[in-house]
């Protein structure tokens, strides 16, 4: 699925995104400016800023306004930056050696830098949203910043708990990923002054979009080809991460055949038990059973986007979602 005819009424938008982007990347630090050119070279999804564009369309369209404001960008500047920190904090928490198709930030420098970039577009996304004089805008990314952190934390203090249940499950991805997408959505509405119910909308609608985007994800760790998503595969057992699949596969399974399971989980982790795990996965349902979930939350934030006037940006918000499910990246 193509995300470029999704973005089109938020093109203008975005290509204003990518130049004050590199702006804001260049320092006095050589260091820095490397590490930048290096993840500007691939660049993401844009997803989240994307979001901040369209929910303001949305509102600011029914309003019969649609001149975005400077704060608007620095919201779609600051979640992306906030985002990009997470990613350079995370691949270093995974140890992994990939991201986003190229060599990641730590296997090519070392952790300490990119920990330390990521501190530096984390104090950038600060000066970003100070800039704004909203002090909504500031609380509404910065409550999504401290939960990304504590979804990383519960995800790390559950790592290894092959008895995790579905609502903790649950609770770790809305925390770590749905928080920014809950944000993203909200700002773009506050920023164009709508109002609190047409804000609590686009909240609920992030928030909904965010957890089938993460359960893709993680269904994208067992199913997805690596080539296309830029990242390794099977990497979230690796670091002993439960994810709804196996969740489901482990709570479906009769009890010899889950200690037959668990007993691969604790073992040093190889290939062929990842495939033994999969092929016993896809037997019993995991895979379906979370595409199913994805779906649902898709539905619901389908819902909460309904009773807003017809046009471009709401075409494109209920787009996403099938983009988001859909995806193989
Ligand atoms: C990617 O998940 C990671 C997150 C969505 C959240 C990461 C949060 C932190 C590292 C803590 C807070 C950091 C800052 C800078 C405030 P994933 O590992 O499932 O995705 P992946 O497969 O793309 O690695
Ligand atoms: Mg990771």
């Amino acid at each position: 699925m193509d995300l470029d005819p999704i973005l089109s009424p938020v093109k203008k938008h975005l290509a204003l995104f990518d130049e004050k982007l590199k702006e804001n990347l260049t320092s006095d630090s050589a260091l820095i400016s490397q590490v930048a050119r290096h993840l500007v070279n691939r660049r993401g999804k844009r997803l989240r800023p994307a979001m901040v564009f369209l929910s303001y369309g949305l509102c600011a369209d029914s309003k019969n306004h649609a001149q975005p404001t400077p704060a608007l960008m620095n919201v779609a500047l600051a979640v992306e930056f906030i985002h990009t920190a997470t990613l350079l904090h995370d691949d270093v928490i995974d140890q992994s050696k990939v991201r986003r198709g190229q060599v990641s930030v730590n296997h090519k420098w070392n952790n300490l830098v990119s920990v330390l970039m990521g501190d530096f577009l984390l104090a950038k996304s600060l000066r970003l949203l100070v800039e704004t004089e909203s002090p909504t805008l500031l609380s509404t990314i910065s409550k999504a910043t401290v939960n990304l952190s504590i979804g990383e934390m519960s995800e790390v203090q559950e790592s290894h708990n092959w008895d995790i249940d579905e609502d903790t499950y649950f609770k770790i991805i809305s925390d770590k990923t749905a928080s920014l997408f809950t944000a993203s959505c909200e700002a773009g509405a506050v920023a164009s002054g709508a109002d609190r119910a047409a804000q609590e909308s686009l909240r609920e609608y992030g928030q909904n979009l965010g957890m089938a985007f993460q359960i893709t994800d993680d269904l994208l760790d067992w199913v997805g080809e690596t080539e296309k998503t830029g990242k390794g595969l099977g990497t979230d057992l690796k670091e002993g991460k439960i994810t709804l699949p196996l969740i489901h596969t482990l709570r479906e399974s009769d009890p010899r055949t889950k200690k037959k399971l668990t007993r691969l989980l604790e073992n040093d982790f190889n290939q062929r038990d990842f495939d033994q795990i999969l092929s016993f996965m896809q037997g019993n349902g995991g895979v379906e059973y979370a595409q199913e979930r994805a779906s649902t939350f898709g539905r619901k934030a389908e819902d909460c986007i309904s009773s807003f006037k017809d046009s471009r940006y709401k075409k494109s918000l209920q787009s996403l979602i099938g983009f988001v499910i859909n995806r193989d990246k």
